[in-house]
């Protein structure tokens, strides 16, 4: 069986599975229960200045059937007193000697900072992380994502933990900054030892049409709150990605961001994550769902032959690249299956409506038809397909030839002016205007595909 422990910049931890300082880290009780179920590590709700929370506090977003694909929280730090909670730190390390349990702080002066830092680490702390990241009422505060907005400021609080802390400090980032490459530059410069991102990004997830509020309401008003959930990892992951493909930060990093199962969570750790952080789903589907987690990335690395999770850590970071470093001679076309097709024309009105109209419809039978010339291989009809490979999108260059938009701009190859023969479109068979308003749309085909509509009439 592969080796799931890690060590996250001194910080040990039975598998890479922590859950992140929110409402399941709230208390020793369910910190016990979530090791007890498998959990390998958590960061404990953020200790700090003294709270008062609203009473209504979420809000979602749910999707069709799934409940819930966005969360949004209107909720501060730990209201729970200080010395509860620096308690049960102890009782659960006593308990779990060789689980994860992280101290998430966040307090405004340099003397506030020492103090807390000490206490926790008193309380048998395995490692810190700073909460620069929550996007309502403590930003207000002065504190929160208004210090992860600026890197200078950032960077000093880091300095003064950097004076105390004896161990690992992580910097819990915000997704509300335009590059967060800058933030976590300046926990490096500052001394750090680990990043962590992305705590919620700012949001209002709806608003109610009869209250003219929006959610959660309080009392007949409402407030932006902190987005999560299976919606925010791709925000994540592009995140994480410019983190840790950056050529100067190099710390360790801690994914969050929508992980919901294992394959979230191997994503994550392709892009560079070396432990991951669960919030949302922990709160919608409890503890137990570490048990797939576990398993499922266990067969993972059976499969691939990955021992470590080190093995595959930043796996995927060497094939993403910058626009211009992509090959502009590779060319898939789409593939319908008439086997699996089940006949909804989705797709036929997607790329007529929204792509190339490059699919047409067929007498005698509901199955479309590709017209490959016109077909640019966006791959839009086989992301609206409602049928597992009925549309694959099949490659049909011949792999030989490797041209980037940079090799062109070195070679003085590529389109400088607005009707330049080498711009990419100019030879895409567009229909007239005029034949979206005709009930003859296929006079308007090219010559191959006209003759098979005409055929089939
Ligand atoms: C209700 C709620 C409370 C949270 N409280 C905190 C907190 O006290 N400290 C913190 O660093 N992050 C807090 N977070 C953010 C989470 O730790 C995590 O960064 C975020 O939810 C993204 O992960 P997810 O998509 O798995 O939920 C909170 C999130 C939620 C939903
Ligand atoms: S979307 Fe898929 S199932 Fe529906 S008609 Fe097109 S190919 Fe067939
Ligand atoms: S890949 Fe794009 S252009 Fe080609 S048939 Fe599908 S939707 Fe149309």
């Amino acid at each position: 069986m592969p080796d799931l422990s890690i060590n996250f910049a001194g910080i040990k931890s039975p598998n890479p599975f922590w859950l992140a300082s929110a409402p399941p880290t709230n208390s020793g009780y369910q910190v016990m229960k979530a090791f007890d179920a498998g959990w390998g590590g958590a960061v404990w709700k953020t200790l700090g200045v003294p709270v008062v929370n609203v009473s209504s506090r979420y809000g979602g977003v749910n999707y069709r059937d799934k409940r819930l694909i966005g969360f949004n929280n209107i909720e501060l730090i730990s209201d729970r007193p200080l010395a509860d909670n620096l308690r049960e730190i102890y009782e659960v390390k006593k308990r779990f000697p060789a689980h994860a349990v992280i101290a998430s702080l966040m307090v405004g002066s340099r003397q506030e900072w020492h103090e807390i830092i000490r206490a926790a680490e008193d309380a048998g702390a395995d490692g810190l992380e700073l909460n620069f990241g929550c996007p309502h009422g403590m930003c207000e505060r002065g504190m929160g994502s208004a210090v992860g907005q600026e890197p200078k400021v950032l960077q000093t609080i880091v300095e003064w933990v950097m004076e105390v802390a004896t161990t690992p400090v992580i910097v819990k980032l915000t997704p509300n900054i335009t590059d967060i490459t800058e933030p976590a530059m300046a926990a490096r410069r500052a001394g750090a030892n680990a990043i962590s991102l992305i705590n919620t990004i700012q949001s209002i997830v709806g608003v109610d049409l009869d209250q003219y509020s929006p959610y959660p309401i309080v009392d007949g008003q409402g407030t932006n709150g902190g987005y999560c959930g299976p919606a925010v990892k791709p925000i994540a992951l592009n995140m994480l990605k410019n983190c840790a493909q950056h050529p100067h930060i190099k710390l360790p990093i801690s994914g969050i961001g929508g992980i919901e199962n294992w394959r979230d969570a191997v994503e994550h750790i392709l892009l560079g994550a070396s432990s991951v952080q669960v919030c949302t789903a922990a709160m919608h589907f409890g503890f137990g769902i570490i048990r797939e987690m576990v398993s499922g990335l266990e067969q993972y690395m059976v499969e691939k032959g990955f021992n470590r999770i080190d093995d595959f850590v930043g796996k995927a970071l060497p094939n993403v690249k910058p626009w211009n470093e992509l090959n502009l001679k590779y060319q898939v076309k789409a593939s319908i299956n008439p086997d699996k097709c089940i006949g909804c024309q989705l797709c036929y009105t997607a790329c007529e409506d929204g792509a190339h109209q490059a699919i047409r419809l067929q007498a005698g039978t509901r199955t479309p038809a590709i017209i490959e010339e016109n077909c640019v291989g966006c791959n839009l009809c086989s992301l609206v397909c409602p049928v597992d490979e009925c549309i694959t999108m099949l490659r049909t260059d011949e792999g030989t030839q490797h041209l980037t938009w940079n090799e062109r701009t070195a070679a003085h190859n590529i389109p400088t002016e607005f009707n330049d023969e080498r711009a990419g479109g100019r030879h895409h068979w567009v229909p007239e205007p005029l034949a979206a308003l005709g009930k003859e749309r296929h006079k308007t085909l090219p010559g191959k595909a006209r003759a098979l509509a005409v055929s089939k009439q």
